[in-house]
């Protein structure tokens, strides 16, 4: 072949690789006032993070917080001293530990699929089926729970504190006026007062505060397919749970049997014939990372969560390019790691 020829080729496949990318920029574009538009409705839906400023903390809180933070790398607080709220909820990959079900002390697996502790200190109630009503209150649930941490009693867990001169002095600094000062109320105080600072701002944020550009095109579409079919649950600063929204029965609409439906949810916690099968809405803030996903942790991509939650919530069958978008919109919600509680950084500076 000639070498004119050769470039010839060259520039048409150029051209056509121009055009094709051309055509996707076309098909995704969107006019200014619909641009607008959606912005508005994902206002009128969902907010930002609180922000944080740990630079200016009080230095009460601070001893409080940097405690708590101790506290939640802490082994000895299981019964076999082998794991701390940590090994499940591990900060460098989203407060989550990535399994379906997570092993306790002895290895023993746990019956629901553990949730991120980044953001939830804003909901109402903590756990699937809001046993919980803040983040302080949960704090003791895992400690003792047969299949976490297992720790004996009280009294065993206010010992081994006791026994440590380290824990000792940074509980009478944390909590000069309580006598005593290792106790169990303060141990939730500290442990919940960290969680209280894992806040993890995303893209999403930075859009909500005004800057168009914080999105592209396809994850605004998204955003906007996604209030139009997924408000009603997944709203506020969590894209979840909502404060006002009554807990609705996962698969109502349709018979999607996690766990083949054993998991009573809430029931087991009210009693109530209402609550059977009733979850909390979780989160959707980093959701791309928290997989698996549902309260089982049976649902192992993005898309199929999206998906199956559509069907069982809305009995509604997704289109593929709805599902994208979506997807794409969610991962949005991936935020920045707190890094002042990851365990190797000593400072919160
Ligand atoms: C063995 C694994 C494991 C350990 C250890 C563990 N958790 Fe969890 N965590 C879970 C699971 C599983 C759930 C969901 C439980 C449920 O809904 O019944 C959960 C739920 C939570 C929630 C509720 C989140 C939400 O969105 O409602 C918080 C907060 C939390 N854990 C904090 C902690 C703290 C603090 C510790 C340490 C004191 C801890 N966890 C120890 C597995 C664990
Ligand atoms: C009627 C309320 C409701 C509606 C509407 C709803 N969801 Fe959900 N969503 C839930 C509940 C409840 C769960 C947890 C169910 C469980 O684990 O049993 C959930 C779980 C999820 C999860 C898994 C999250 C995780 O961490 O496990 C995703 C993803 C999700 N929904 C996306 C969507 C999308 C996208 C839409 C709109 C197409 C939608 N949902 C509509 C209530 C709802």
């Amino acid at each position: 072949m000639k070498i004119s020829n050769v470039f010839l080729i060259f520039v048409f496949l150029s051209l056509m690789a121009f055009s094709c990318r051309n055509t996707k920029v076309i098909e995704a574009d969107i006019s200014d006032d619909f641009d607008r538009t959606i912005l508005n409705l994902s206002r009128s839906y969902f907010d930002h993070l609180p922000d944080l400023d740990l630079a200016n903390m009080s230095p009460e809180n601070r001893k409080i917080v940097e405690l708590g933070k101790k506290l939640f790398y802490e082994k000895k607080l299981s019964g076999t001293k082998t794991i701390s709220c940590a090994s499940c909820h591990d900060i460098a990959k989203y407060g989550v530990d990535n399994r379906a079900l997570s092993p306790g002390d002895k290895n023993q697996l746990g019956l629901r699929n553990s949730q991120s502790v980044l953001n939830t200190f804003m909901f109402e109630g903590q756990n699937w089926d809001t046993k919980f009503k803040n983040v302080e209150e949960q704090a003791a649930g895992p400690i003792f729970s047969k299949l976490e941490m297992a720790m004996p009693d009280t009294s065993e867990l206010i010992k081994r504190l006791n026994d440590d001169p380290f824990y000792v002095k940074a509980f009478t600094e944390a909590f000069p006026d309580s006598k005593p000062s290792v106790s169990l109320d303060n141990i939730k105080i500290a442990i919940g007062s960290f969680e209280r600072t894992l806040l993890s701002p995303s893209r999403f944020d930075d859009y909500l505060k005004g800057d168009l550009n914080a999105l592209t095109t396809k994850e605004k579409l998204g955003a906007h397919s996604f209030v139009i079919n997924c408000k009603s649950c997944h709203s506020s600063a969590l894209v979840g749970g909502g404060f006002s929204v009554e807990y609705p029965i996962f698969g109502y609409h349709n018979d999607y049997s996690n766990n083949g439906n054993t998991d009573k949810g809430k029931y087991e916690v009210t009693k109530n014939p209402q609550d059977m099968h009733v979850f909390k809405v979780p989160q959707l803030r980093n959701v791309e990372k928290t997989y698996p996903y549902m309260h089982d942790g049976s649902v192992k991509t993005l898309e199929d969560a999206i998906r199956i939650c559509a069907m069982a919530e809305s009995n509604m069958q997704l289109k593929d390019k709805d599902v994208e978008y979506m997807t794409a919109f969610l991962k949005s919600l991936t935020g920045k790691i707190p890094v002042h509680a990851l365990e190797k950084n000593k400072t919160f500076d």
